[in-house]
Order: C-alpha cells, then structure tokens, then sequence
C-alpha cells in the first residue's frame, strides 16, 4: 500500500531532498536511464534524476511515432535549455508493427507496454548496463489499474509484476505517493518552466490512447492534426486537460458537392483538479464552432465534430 502525500502535506523543498538522496541511494556509482515524454510526471522526474545523478543518468525520449506534431524535437530543445541531454530513439516501427491489426483497448495497453519495457527498454539497459530504470508513476495511475478501470502502461508492482524478472531491471518510482497536484509543485520547486510543470497531462500510450479502434500510421496522423487545432484553440483556457479523439465509426458527409463518408473527432476538455473526477468545461458556443471549422478545414477525411459533455465517472478523461 503506497501512503499518498496530498498537496496540503507536501512541503516540496523536503520532498525534492528526500527523492534525491533516495535515488542516489538506489543508483550508487552505477548508471540510471530514464525516458522523458516531455509530460508533467516524466519530466519533473528527469529533473530530480538529473539533480540526483548528473552523468550517471541517461534520458532518453523514446519516439513511438504516437507523439504530438514536432513533440521530440520540442521537449529535447526545452531540457538543452536546463542543461539535460536527452537523446532521441526511433522506435516508431517497432511500435506500428506491435499495434497492427489491435482493436481492444487493452491489448493495446499491452502492446505498448510491452514494447516499451521488454523491446525497445530492454535493449536499452542492457546495453547500458544501468542498475536501474527511474519513472514517473503517480498514484493515480495506481489507483485505476488496481480498481481494474485501465491498465496504466506502467503500473507493475501493483499487477504482481516483478520488473527485475520481467524485464530485467530495477524500477524506481518517486512520484508514487504524489497526484498531478502535488507533481506541478514538485516540478516548479525543481525550476521547470511553466511551460513543463503547468503542461496539461498527456499519456504514455500517446496519441495511441485516442484512436478508437486499429492504431495505423494514417489514422495516427489524423489525430494528430486534430490535436494541433484543439490544443491550438483551448491553450487559453483554464482547462485541466483538452484532447481530440478519432473514432472507429463513420457517418455519411459532403465534400464538393459529392458523398464522402468521412472520419469524426470527438473533441473533449474537462475541469478536474486530479483526474479521478472530471467534468466537461462549459466552452463558449463560439469555441465550439471554431474546433469544428478548423478542424474540418485542417484534418483530411474528417465530416464530423462533436464535443463530449459526459462527466468522468462513468467517461474516463482518455477514450481507451
Ligand atoms: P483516464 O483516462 O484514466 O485518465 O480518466 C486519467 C489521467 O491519466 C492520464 N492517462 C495516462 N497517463 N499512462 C499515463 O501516464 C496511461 O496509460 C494513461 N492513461 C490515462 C490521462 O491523460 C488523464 O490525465
């Protein structure tokens, strides 16, 4: 049982002294690799791993070609900024191939995790010899996997999984008894740009979590437009957390005067302080028109734009 530290205890100075000595502890004079997604918990772990490690840790950002538009590129510019190297690794096909022909949500979670942590992870340490992997887990994803709601692609220990068995190395996880609340602080402790701390949550399964139905390169690329428009358009906002999802079904549209039996997005941007509830934000109707026209005039084969109004629980904030 993990003891949850809310954001009311948590004193972050304290927090940030406690989580370096203790990944200096785990790591001794050995090597530690991390892979940084650019998300709020990755990221404020490669910071407390490059504040506790220096050259002893390596970071790697694992291009599954499910990220955002120009999203490797971006986060590595922003930590060359802080003085972290990160290194690119291109496993976009290994990927692709592990999700083709997958339609169940949770033999996709699969997928990924298992060509994360087993492929492309396992390579890595091993080559590497590093003693341990550092990652960001926070309680919530804990929280979700054990009430069987979804598979967060990184929870272990709490499956009755062995990562040493299983993969080969050791794990160390030191948000664990944090949620996304009590993580932004951490990360503005550590110096992070706001741009980094204050980054709406995005996934590990990426753009992956927001394909309903089969993961394919064209289909992946799709949301991916969409994304830019939602993203482009609820920055302003006050939102926790925007997203555009592509759905399996299609529905009979109109393009130049001719049937065209299109693609639809569904867009969803929710109010929520943790993630365990959420509810719609109220958008201005304007806003709602202005998703639907960008995204129709930007995003190929798309005839449809609706906006989610459910409430998490019984919606989750991700599709899959
Ligand atoms: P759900 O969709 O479960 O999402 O309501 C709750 C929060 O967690 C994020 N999320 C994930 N984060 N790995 C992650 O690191 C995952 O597999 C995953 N699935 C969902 C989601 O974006 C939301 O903020």
């Amino acid at each position: 049982m993990v003891k949850e530290i809310t954001i009311q205890e948590l004193n972050t100075e304290q927090f940030i002294s406690e989580q370096v000595r203790q990944i200096k502890d785990a790591v001794k004079d050995g090597t530690a690799i991390n892979a940084l997604s650019g998300g709020v918990d990755s990221s404020v772990v490669t910071m407390l791993g490059h504040r506790a490690l220096g050259k002893q840790l390596r970071t790697v950002f694992v291009d599954t070609g499910l990220m955002r538009q120009g999203e490797p590129e971006h986060v590595v510019a922003l930590f060359a900024d802080l003085g972290v190297p990160v290194e690119i690794v291109d496993a976009r096909a290994e990927f692709l191939a592990a999700l083709k022909g997958l339609t169940d949500p949770e033999a996709k979670r699969e997928a990924i995790t298992q060509t994360f942590y087993s492929s492309v992870f396992g390579r890595i340490v091993k080559e590497s010899k590093a003693r341990c992997l550092l990652q960001g887990t926070i309680l919530t994803d804990i929280d979700e996997t054990v009430a069987g709601i979804k598979r967060q692609h990184n929870v272990f220990a709490q499956l009755g999984i062995d990562p040493q068995e299983a993969f080969g190395y050791h794990i160390v996880e030191p948000l664990i008894q944090l949620r996304k609340d009590g993580v932004r602080k951490v990360g503005e402790g550590l110096g992070l740009p706001a741009e980094l701390f204050d980054r709406i949550p995005f996934p590990g399964p990426a753009l992956a979590a927001r394909v309903i139905g089969e993961v394919t390169p064209e289909r992946v690329e799709t949301v991916r437009k969409a994304t830019v428009v939602v993203e482009r358009i609820l920055r302003t906002t006050s939102a926790f957390q925007y997203m555009a999802i592509l759905h399996e079904d299609r529905v009979t549209g109109m393009r130049d005067g001719r049937r065209d039996f299109g693609q639809q997005v569904e867009v969803r941007c929710w109010d929520s302080v943790d993630a365990r509830t959420a509810t719609p934000t109220e958008l201005a109707f304007e806003t709602l028109r202005k998703l639907a026209a960008d995204i129709l005039q930007e995003v190929p084969g798309v005839v449809s734009v609706t906006y989610n109004i459910a409430t998490k629980p019984p919606s989750t904030i991700e599709a899959i």
